[in-house]
């Protein structure tokens, strides 16, 4: 139950902030319930405004791979923020870190640092248009790319927690060149399509992975329309492994959302290519781009100091967790007699009820229409287990997360769903 405290502030928040949250889904409309509001946060928990301690597997919607307050963090963004906290000049930890991100990532030569993965995705459309000077855009319906215009149409994330097609106050002209299609399935592409823009594995309707041929198809399919192929990895990117969804499957796009992970918490995105496409940017080309606060000093601190602990050793650690924490969901949900599937991506884990695989964004929204996974959001949150609140969303298991985190979430999941059960 939402405590005293945190019921008191919602009720204050939704005075003077719409629906009481600055990002939809944080209002657990979804999931039925009021959100708490969390008062301090370490390791692989949370803790709310009531003094209820959570096992959390939001990690700021997988901001924070090394678990929350990580102390080589904390500190890094305490000695920066002795120096500064912005200048609006370049600074050496923009330069090194984008050297971070080229090295680990084959192919991508250049990297414009932002600060959301909205702006980085908004900016590789605009690249992408700018240097093939066509106007149309592929994306898959389930797939988010932040809240710009001409991306939000059949998103997924928010837009799909809240059962919206896009968005109002989206004029028709800003959509009118963005093509939706349906997911694991190559479109037909033509000499109009500036690009295709993709989650490599699409981690904002639920998890669908990418089946065997799909990133490939459209690699082809990119290169015999001559459009670009842009992976948005905000997600997958060095939460996959150091060299993203990209180095995992070796398809390489031409051009890179980063975001979440590389921030390591603070707000910081990036966009990547090869040199020939990325000097099209402003101040080398005629593709504009800015922002005030981009390659901010406390989130290039956060960002390297996280790309410095997450080893390949520390991912080869998160994903074997990882699967230990699927693979006991899967058996402790099944077991109670509750039908689910749980996807596994590396360290990127979904969970949707039902007997049937997850493809697409139908497949996902049949799941969310059986009303289960808000139930046993609920069961699992009076058991101390803080999962996304939307089944539209990933679970993101943190360095954090050790063993006795892992065997408690997968005993509370086998009384939650024996529960649900009984509750039928
Ligand atoms: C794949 C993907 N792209 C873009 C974004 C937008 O990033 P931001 O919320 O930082 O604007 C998100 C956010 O969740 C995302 O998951």
């Amino acid at each position: 139950m939402t405590g005293r405290r945190s019921a008191e502030l919602f009720s204050r928040a939704c005075r003077v902030i719409p629906g009481g949250v600055d990002s939809p889904v944080r209002a657990f409309g979804s999931v039925g319930r009021d959100p708490y509001f969390v008062a301090s946060a370490e390791g692989a928990y949370v803790t709310d405004t009531d003094g209820n301690r959570y096992l959390d597997y939001v990690q700021s919607w997988g901001a924070s791979i090394l678990g929350h307050a990580h102390e080589k963090v904390v500190e890094a963004v305490r000695a920066a923020a002795g120096r500064g906290t912005t200048y609006g000049a370049p600074t050496e930890d923009e330069v090194r870190l984008a050297e971070t991100i080229v090295e680990a990532v084959p192919g991508c030569e250049m990297i414009r640092l932002v600060s959301s993965g909205t702006e980085a995705a908004m900016t590789s459309v605009r690249l992408a248009r700018g240097a093939t000077g066509r106007d149309r855009v592929v994306k898959f319906a389930g797939c988010y790319h932040g809240h710009s215009d001409a991306l939000l149409a059949a998103g997924g994330s928010g837009v799909a927690t809240l059962g919206l097609s896009g968005s109002a106050g989206v004029p028709r002209g800003a959509v009118a060149d963005t093509v939706v299609a349906p997911y694991n399935i190559v479109p037909e592409l033509d000499d109009r399509v500036a690009c295709v823009i993709v989650e490599p594995a699409a981690a904002n309707m639920g998890l669908v992975p990418a089946d065997p041929g799909f990133l490939e198809g459209l690699r082809a399919g990119c290169d015999t329309a001559g459009a670009l192929l842009v992976f948005d990895e905000v997600i997958t990117g060095f939460r996959l492994g150091r060299d993203g969804a990209s180095g995992r499957c070796g398809v390489r796009p031409d051009l890179w959302c980063f975001g979440k992970v590389i921030g390591g918490g603070l707000p910081l995105a990036a966009v990547g290519g090869s040199r020939a496409l990325m000097e099209m940017l402003a101040p080398l080309g005629p593709v504009y781009q800015a922002g005030t606060l981009s390659g901010n000093p406390l989130a290039t601190a956060a960002g390297l100091a996280v790309l410095e602990e997450m080893t390949d050793d520390a991912y080869a650690v998160l994903c074997g967790r990882a699967r230990r924490l699927a693979d006991g969901l899967s058996a402790a949900i099944g077991g109670a007699g509750v039908a689910v599937q749980v996807p596994l991506v590396e360290p990127l884990i979904g969970l949707y009820f039902g007997s049937d695989p997850v493809r697409d964004y139908d497949g996902a929204r049949a799941s969310a229409g059986r009303g289960d996974y808000s139930r046993f959001f609920g069961a699992m949150l009076e058991r101390g287990i803080a999962l996304a609140p939307s089944p539209y969303e990933v679970s993101f298991p943190s360095l954090a997360h050790g063993s006795s985190e892992i065997e408690r979430t997968v005993e509370a999941a086998a009384e939650a769903a024996a529960e649900m059960v009984e509750r039928r």
